[in-house]
This record gives C-alpha cells, sequence and structure tokens, in this order.
C-alpha cells in the first residue's frame, strides 16, 4: 500500500470531505486526530471508512485500563484500520487495547485494527521529561517505551524520523513504525506552493519522505505539506513518486 497517512487536521467534516474526496487515490489513508473528531464527531470517522479510505484513528488514548478498552473497542466498532494509545499508560493498559482490539475484530468478524503506542511526544525534550520524573535520555526512553509496547503484542509505535532507526533495531522488521514530521525532498513541493504559509518551522526534528522510509518507516503521516498545497493531489503524488523512484 501507498505509505502515506495524511494528517486531516482541518476544523469540520465538509473541510475533510473535501480534501478527502481531492486526494482520492493519492494517499494510503487518513488520519483523524483530536481536532476533527472533537469537532466532527465519530460519524466523520464512519463516513471516510464507509467510502473505502484506511483510517488511522489518532486519539492517543491514555486512562485505566478499563477505559482503554471501552475506547479502543468503540474504535473497533467505527471501522479503523489504525488506532494508538500512550505507551507510559503501562503494561496493563496495553494488554488491556490489545485484547479489546482483537475480542471486538473477532466478535464483528472484521479485521482486527492495528494498535500502536505513542512513545515520548515529540514536543517533551530532556529538561520536560527530567520535569515529569523521567531521568532517562528521551531516545531512550522512547526505545524503552518502544520495546515495552512490542513486549505487550502492540504492533508498532509512532516516532520522530530521527528515533526510526534505533526503534527498528531495538524491535525488529515487523514492527510498525509510523512517522510524522516529515520535510523537505517532495515533501517541500506543497509547501513552496502553499496557498498560506504552512508552519513548517514547528516541527524541527523532520526527515524528507524517501530519508524516513529508509530509516525504516513503515508509513508516513504528511500534514501541511500535502493540506496546505494549493493543489494537495500533485503534492502526494509527487511525494510518491519520490517514494517509488528512491533507492
Ligand atoms: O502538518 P504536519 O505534517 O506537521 O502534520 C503532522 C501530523 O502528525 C499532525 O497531525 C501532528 O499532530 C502529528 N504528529 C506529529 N508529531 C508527533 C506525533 C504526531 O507531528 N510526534
Amino acid at each position: 500500500m501507498n505509505p502515506i497517512l495524511v494528517a486531516l487536521d482541518v476544523p469540520t467534516a465538509d473541510d475533510a470531505r473535501a480534501l478527502a474526496s481531492t486526494l482520492g487515490d493519492a494517499v494510503g489513508g487518513l488520519k483523524i486526530g483530536s481536532q476533527l473528531f472533537t469537532s466532527a464527531g465519530p460519524s466523520i470517522v464512519r463516513e471516510m471508512v464507509g467510502a473505502g479510505h484506511k483510517v488511522f484513528l489518532d486519539l492517543k488514548f491514555h486512562d485505566i485500563p478499563n477505559t482503554v478498552a471501552g475506547a479502543v473497542a468503540a474504535a473497533t466498532d467505527l471501522g479503523v484500520w489504525m488506532l494508538n494509545v500512550h505507551a507510559s499508560g503501562g503494561a496493563p493498559m496495553l494488554i488491556a487495547a490489545r485484547d479489546a482490539a482483537a475480542e471486538r475484530a473477532a466478535a464483528r468478524r472484521q479485521p482486527k485494527p492495528l494498535v500502536i503506542a505513542v512513545t515520548v511526544l515529540t514536543s517533551l525534550d530532556a529538561g520536560t521529561l527530567r520535569s515529569v520524573g523521567v531521568s532517562r535520555a528521551p531516545l531512550d526512553q522512547v526505545v524503552h517505551l518502544a520495546t515495552l509496547a512490542r513486549d505487550c503484542g502492540l504492533d508498532g509505535v509512532v516516532a520522530s524520523p530521527q528515533e526510526t532507526a534505533a526503534i527498528r533495531q531495538a524491535c525488529g522488521n515487523d514492527f510498525v513504525i509510523v512517522t510524522p514530521g516529515i520535510r523537505g525532498g517532495a515533501a517541500a513541493i506543497g509547501v513552496a506552493t502553499a496557498s498560506k504559509t504552512p508552519r513548517a518551522d514547528d516541527q524541527n526534528r523532520t526527515l524528507t519522505p524517501a530519508e524516513a522510509m529508509r530509516a525504516g518507516s513503515s508509513y508516513l503521516v504528511v500534514g501541511r505539506p500535502i493540506t496546505a498545497a494549493r493543489d494537495p493531489r500533485a503534492a502526494a503524488q509527487a511525494i510518491t513518486a519520490e517514494l517509488t523512484t528512491s533507492p
């Protein structure tokens, strides 16, 4: 499948519909995060799944195991292809999430969604981590939590481009790694033609699409380089072309 997952970080269901229909099959899937979900609710997820899109529901569940299990079961009912939880919720929560997805999918006779973990938010640096009681260096904490997620039977993690190689090495080839923070290379085309200047600079650790795939990513989350481009479909196609032609 095309590894590009476009981040539908838009305020309304109408914006999401317009973008999804413009992009069509130029991307592999759609990421619906807390902004769109909070404004448009589960019906936009159902609609996108019903239209045949693979949906990554990026709500980063983090709660007691029973509550997370209920949320994961509800997301499975929506038919999402991938969803995520915070690895720092701990092993009982991760196992509850894994089991809820598997059990609900089996009961509905549908494919199990991929359940992946957020390790350390890329907005947290060493100082912020220390302030919440984590003394490990950020990369060590990322690899520690990725290994915990793998040991609990999760399918993969979300990771910044700079973390991908270390996680791939620690967690093996079958582990799914989803990478945001994609800039430059073909992803620069959309930014260069953007209808409004995207705040590309709020991603301070970035790789080009081809570099991220070479580092071991399974899927790339691309937002504004596609969504803010004058021609989002052409921007997505340029990134796909770069991935197919780069060694
Ligand atoms: O527009 P841009 O390409 O920066 O969008 C990246 C997407 O990936 C956004 O939806 C953002 O919330 C998400 N994300 C991220 N960094 C993380 C985790 C998720 O940028 N560490």
